[in-house]
């Protein structure tokens, strides 16, 4: 190969790296087209979790039990339940990897989110800063623009 070959294969494999290494994050973005109804019927008690971080089943199997949802009733009226179930559908991930249908309904249970996690220590999760794995915002400081990237983390103290 010559020089100048060789430096333009280089260039090709480090974007080709690049971009895929940034594809897990940007899947993870809020659309821009959320129906009003997501922001006020999912984001009082926890973020609204960005639809790429569940599968299209997963999202299905929340929606379809908001009456007994982790210890409290957030149901909605029919028509909202529908609206925001096709949206998160929808938008739902498309990446194999982290497709799996999640254990009781949990980002927080999934593979993936277990995996990507394992070197935060157990008394970490426990920190009043930080209380639930569910509070992604605790630590991913733009978690509600979808950017979970290692350089927007800021783990608080206690
Ligand atoms: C009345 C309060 C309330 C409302 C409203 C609410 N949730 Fe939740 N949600 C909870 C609680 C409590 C948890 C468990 C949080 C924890 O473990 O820290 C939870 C957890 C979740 C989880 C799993 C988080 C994990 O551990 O991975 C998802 C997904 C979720 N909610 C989606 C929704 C969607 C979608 C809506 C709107 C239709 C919604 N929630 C509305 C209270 C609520
Ligand atoms: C206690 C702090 C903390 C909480 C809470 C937390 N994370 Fe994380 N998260 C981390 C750390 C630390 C990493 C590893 C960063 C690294 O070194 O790549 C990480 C990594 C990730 C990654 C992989 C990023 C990448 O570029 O590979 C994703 C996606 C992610 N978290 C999503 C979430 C979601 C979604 C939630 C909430 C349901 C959440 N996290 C809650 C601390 C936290």
């Amino acid at each position: 190969m010559s020089p100048m070959k060789i430096k333009k294969t280089t260039f090709i494999i480090a974007s080709v790296l690049l971009a895929s290494s940034n594809t897990f994050a940007a899947k993870m973005a809020m659309p821009s087209d959320a129906p009003a109804s997501y922001e006020a019927e999912c984001a009082s008690c926890h973020m609204a979790y960005p639809p790429g971080l569940l599968s299209a089943q997963s999202w299905k199997n929340v929606m379809s039990g908001l009456s007994k949802h982790f210890g409290t009733d957030a149901s909605v009226d029919p028509k909202v339940q529908a609206e925001i179930t096709s949206w998160l559908v929808k938008n739902a991930t498309t990446r194999q990897k982290y497709s799996e249908t999640a254990p009781d309904n949990r980002i927080t249970k999934t593979t993936w989110f277990i995996r990507k996690h394992d070197e935060v220590r157990s008394d970490v999760w426990k920190r009043a800063g930080v209380k639930s794995p569910a509070n992604c915002g605790a630590c991913h400081i733009d978690a509600a623009k979808g950017i979970f990237s290692e350089n927007n983390i800021k783990i608080p103290a206690k």
